[in-house]
């Protein structure tokens, strides 16, 4: 298959386009030229790269066409922030059918855990109603019902991918506080005391890169199990943060030494954009059911939460050890 990746060396990306290089896919990747995969790997020889700025591109209206104009049978939407944004590529792509079935391109598109909002109860699951708040969250519920609502309508072929907070080797996961600053992992490698906000039972729901990537490959080689569907992508279990604290402790061979504060109190003790960050994740505290994409998709994760973060942290530990 001919398949255009939207946005294709990021994250995701990283460990997608040398998973369908291996495949035996034509890939092309579309983005402005900046950023680097994290992970070099022999299959980016094989990857034609489009220089596209979708955001100049949506503004001028012209986004739709430009990807239109690349023939692909999928294109793997990993950057779409608004609805207005997909709609110009369903629009675009609803007049390109691929020969020889004639079919309209498959539109494999990422969202994000936070559809859901509040849920009404946990593991939540695809079908249940969706109750996002910010804007990311509701733009991104938008989305979703936009491409899946032209599924039904026979305008578009689109199936919608919901990770996790994303880990990978090159990059500061989630920590145990809630937010980015891996000081927090550095405090817990000492066995110095870390404190953590509420009673640490709000949870994070954690997914590596790599297995996002084996979602999107599973989704886009079963098309009819995939088209008009969305799935979570995540690990097999979520953490509370005081679980996911006393894994990194055990983790450094260090005994656990968690405090614990009101979120008004706590939120005094680190920066603004920790806290916001923190907050953030524990007002979404994610728990998602993996059932529905193990099931039709054969989804497998490869990483526990806890084993995903690991690797993070012990990339970032050795690569900062080479730099010094
Ligand atoms: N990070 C998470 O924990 C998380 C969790 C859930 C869902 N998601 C979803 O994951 C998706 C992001 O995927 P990712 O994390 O793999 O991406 P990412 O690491 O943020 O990488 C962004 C990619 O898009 C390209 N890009 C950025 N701005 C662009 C523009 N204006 N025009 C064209 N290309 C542009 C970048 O390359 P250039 O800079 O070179 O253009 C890069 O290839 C989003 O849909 C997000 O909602 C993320």
């Amino acid at each position: 298959m001919r398949v255009v990746v939207i946005g294709g060396t990021g994250h995701i990306g990283t460990f997608l386009v040398p998973r369908l290089v291996k495949a035996g896919h034509d890939v092309i990747v579309a983005s402005r030229g900046k950023r680097k995969p994290y992970v070099p790997h022999p299959a980016w020889n094989q990857v034609q790269h489009v220089e596209i700025d979708r955001d100049a591109e949506d503004h001028a209206g012209t986004f739709g066409s430009c990807i239109a104009a690349l023939r692909a049978d999928a294109v793997v939407n990993l950057i779409c922030f608004t609805p207005e944004s997909a709609q110009q590529l369903v629009d675009a792509l609803k007049h390109r059918r691929s020969p020889p079935t004639s079919r309209l391109p498959l539109i494999l598109h990422c969202g994000t855990m936070w559809v859901h909002g509040r849920p009404a109860s946990v593991p939540v699951t695809e079908d249940m109603p969706r109750h996002p708040f910010g804007d990311y969250g509701i733009k991104k519920t938008a989305i979703e019902k936009l491409l899946l609502d032209a599924t039904r309508r026979g305008d578009a072929r689109a199936t919608v991918l919901h990770p996790g907070h994303m880990v990978g080797p090159g990059w500061n996961p989630v920590n145990p506080a809630g937010h980015f600053n891996p000081d927090v992992f550095t405090r817990i490698a000492r066995g110095d005391v870390l404190v953590l906000p509420n009673e640490g039972m709000e949870t994070v729901h954690h997914v590596h890169a790599d297995d996002v990537a084996q979602a999107f490959e599973l989704a886009l080689s079963n098309p009819d199990a995939s088209v008009g569907e969305s799935f979570h992508v995540v690990s097999p279990a979520p953490m509370t943060l005081r679980a996911y604290a006393e894994g990194m402790y055990a983790h450094f061979g260090k005994k656990p030494r968690l405090e614990f504060r009101p979120w008004e109190e706590w939120k005094q003790t680190v920066t603004e954009d920790e806290a916001a960050a923190t907050w953030d994740h524990i007002a979404h505290s994610p728990h998602g059911s993996i059932a529905k994409a193990r099931q039709r998709l054969g989804y497998a994760p490869r990483y526990s939460s806890l084993e995903a973060v690991i690797e993070s942290v012990s990339d970032r530990i050795n690569n900062q050890g080479r730099k010094a």
